[in-house]
């Protein structure tokens, strides 16, 4: 590879043209919602991960109603099957590629199948998601926690956005959606290995955003709060928490696909962002206090720093009273 440096005239026109596009889709979404998301999905092909639950199941119904042509993914092929049957009762098109994402291959496999079968993708849509909600403390002995997360939530949809890319090139055209979490704002306790993976895959929208701004290829993502789905179920404390609406989170998943806003964040991530960058500290105190205060229950495994330090002063002891002189060690 040559090291000199050369210099190309960048194409400026196309910020014009996106400015506007920018205001005429943002002003749509606002006065005919309906209308612009036929316009945005009518005839095109989406790619829609986690499809079998929650958001992504809700999300597919409607994307059939404007008229997309649906390939949903997941692992249970019941559950995809049961929504695409759904979806072909109301007159819509939807097609179920079921797979493991955590299983690269599987992904260049099953996107590879949509491309064959409907000649393109128009929509990435990575909503598939994994949770996991512990302490760090609590992680010293669970790698894999990080490992998993970073696999499903990060990894795999690069891997898919790396299939769809060059045919969206190619057409100069093309919407790839991430889905995050306000935590990437807020940080909140106990999801080291969740916001991990959600910050990693933030890192790599912005720049892919960045390089492809002169095209007609977009990137956004979904910054949603606590939403009511299957995902939050198993933690108690939510069921008594106010949280966002599925019916909620799916028109905030169609009003970024009508505008392809590059974020789509509430009032609280935008406070939880102003706090963080202007008070950090106070901020956070105010995470740590709420941390605090709720109780966590330690793995069966897990020895306590009180136990650790403990254990490591007996063996001090015992370790001294063997190489005191002229004591027999017992
Ligand atoms: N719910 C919340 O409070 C919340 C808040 C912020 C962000 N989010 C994000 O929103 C997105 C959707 O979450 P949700 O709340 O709708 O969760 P959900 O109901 O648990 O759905 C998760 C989806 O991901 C699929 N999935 C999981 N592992 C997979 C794998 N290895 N391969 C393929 N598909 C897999 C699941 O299908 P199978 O089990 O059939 O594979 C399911 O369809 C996620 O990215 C999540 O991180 C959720």
């Amino acid at each position: 590879m040559s090291n000199d440096l050369k210099f190309r005239i960048p194409k400026v026109l196309p910020y014009l043209n996106r400015f506007g596009q920018h205001w005429r889709w943002n002003v749509q979404s606002v006065i005919a919602p309906k209308d612009a998301l036929q316009q945005r999905v009518n005839g095109k092909v989406v790619i829609l991960t986690g499809a079998s639950s929650g958001i992504g199941a809700q999300v597919a119904n409607e994307l059939a109603r404007a008229g997309a042509t649906l390939a949903l993914i997941a692992r249970n092929q019941e559950k995809l099957d049961a929504l695409a049957r759904e979806i072909h009762d109301q007159g819509g098109k939807a097609y179920v590629y079921a797979g493991d994402l955590t299983d690269f291959e599987e992904c260049d496999r099953l996107c590879k199948a949509i491309e064959h079968d409907h000649g393109r993708v128009d929509i990435l849509i990575n909503n598939a998601g994994r949770s996991i909600r512990r302490s760090i403390k609590f992680t010293y002995h669970r790698f894999h926690d990080y490992e998993r997360t970073m696999q499903l939530n990060y990894l795999a949809s690069i891997r898919m956005a790396m299939n769809v890319l060059p045919g969206m090139e190619a057409r100069n055209e093309g919407h790839i959606i991430n889905v995050s979490t306000v935590g990437v704002q807020a940080n909140p306790a106990r999801f080291s290995a969740y916001l991990g993976s959600k910050w990693a895959l933030e890192g790599w929208t912005w720049v892919a955003a960045n390089e492809f701004a002169h095209t007609r290829i977009r990137f956004s993502s979904l910054n949603y709060p606590l939403v009511r789905t299957p995902m939050i179920a198993p933690t108690k404390i939510y069921r008594y928490m106010p949280v966002m609406s599925v019916d909620t989170a799916v028109k905030w998943m169609l009003d970024v696909i009508i505008t392809q806003n590059k974020r789509k964040l509430g009032i609280f991530g935008k406070g939880a962002l102003a706090m963080y960058y202007l008070l950090p500290k106070t901020s956070e105190s105010i995470v740590n206090f709420s941390y605090q205060a709720v109780y966590e229950q330690p793995p069966e495994n897990y020895i306590s720093s009180k136990v650790r330090n403990q254990t490591s002063a007996n063996e001090e002891k015992s370790e001294h009273r063997v190489k005191a002189p002229g004591k027999k060690s017992q």
